[in-house]
């Protein structure tokens, strides 16, 4: 393997650059030469590629998003498509290919493997933590930082003023981001799925905790199917129960920042792991954490989004809440 190629795709996560950066340094001393793919799947179908040397990822690895720039594709899908992108690559002479992004991403590498043969290797990167087949993705730890920051401020004007707040937070469709800011903030409740929620336990919460002298109530709100959840939640309460509260909606703020040492540390490692996985040919793979530690796992198993509501957690928060 002479030359590989890395690109970043789907939604930019903080940590992303430090994967970038140890995928470009490891290569360079198993000397191979690296082309930096630019915006993703789209920057590829243009020919963006850019030759990579060790200065070109310095004092990168502390910055949020990603010095590669990245996108959604959804032209991907096509397979016409991906037969250029396959042409491209060749054209450029790359033995090998590191994808570092979502679940939509792997299925955009799988099927350059599948149909043509070009080697790849999958590096979670999202803030979702929703890829099947690895416990931890790129970015979540650093999303959940930012959130418990966001509410612990909150925290303070809410009390001050006895309010009720419902903070909506990223994540999908998974409730991984909602569940560990709740029980990180003292939140009162976590909302996941607001069509299910019992909102007759939701305000007997509220109405005990204003006997016993509680003068703020944070309710976490997973961002769901249904675009714009905290105020139809917000709407429920006040038509049904006549409840005030206010909507906080955290959004992109959740998706930036400098990376936390855990994002930094799992990147660097899941980066240089994806290519030896290249050089040794262990390919169609994904660099997954299982059991604390990272492991190939066979990029089909990673295909699907995970977002299996974890009960404990969830439960965790209401319990410490009373
Ligand atoms: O997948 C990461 C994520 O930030 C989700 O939490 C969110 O639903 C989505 O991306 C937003 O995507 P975009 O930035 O394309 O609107």
């Amino acid at each position: 393997m002479n030359t590989i190629a890395v690109m970043t795709s789907g939604g930019d996560a903080p940590g992303m650059n430090s994967a970038i950066r140890a995928v470009v340094r490891t290569a360079i001393g198993a000397e191979m030469e690296v082309l930096g793919i630019r915006r993703g799947y789209s920057g590829l179908l243009e020919g963006d590629l850019i030759p990579m040397d060790a200065a070109s990822v310095g004092n990168i690895l502390q910055k949020g998003g990603t010095v590669l720039g990245t996108s959604r594709c959804a032209e991907f899908l096509k397979p016409e498509i991906r037969q250029e992108a396959a042409n491209i690559l060749r054209r450029k002479h790359v033995d090998g290919l590191v994808v570092i992004g979502g679940n939509g991403s792997f299925n955009g590498a799988y099927q350059l493997h599948q149909e043509h043969d070009i080697p790849v290797v999958g590096v979670p990167g999202t803030i979702d933590n929703d890829i099947q087949g690895t416990h931890y993705t790129i970015g979540f730890d650093t999303a959940v930082e930012t959130g418990v920051y966001a509410v612990d401020k909150i925290r303070d004007t809410a009390n001050a003023h006895d309010r009720i707040f419902l903070v909506e937070v990223m994540g999908r469709h998974s409730p991984a981001i909602a569940i560990h800011t709740g029980v990180c903030t003292g939140a009162e409740h976590v909302i996941h799925t607001p069509e299910n929620t019992d909102y007759d336990t939701l305000v007997s919460g509220i109405r005990r905790g204003r006997k016993r002298g509680k003068n703020s109530f944070i309710i976490i709100v997973a961002e769901g199917q249904v675009p714009g959840s905290a105020y139809q939640v917000q709407k429920h309460l006040a038509d049904n129960y006549q409840i005030a509260s206010h909507v906080a909606i955290l959004g992109h703020l959740q998706r930036g920042g400098s990376p936390t040492a855990h994002d930094r540390f799992i990147a660097a490692s899941m980066g240089f792991h994806a290519v030896q996985a290249l050089k040794t040919g262990e390919v169609a793979t994904v660099t997954a954490c299982r059991d604390g530690r990272i492991q190939l796992v066979p990029l089909q198993e990673c295909l699907e989004k995970n977002d299996a509501i974890d009960a404990f957690s969830l439960n965790l928060t209401q319990q410490l809440a009373i």
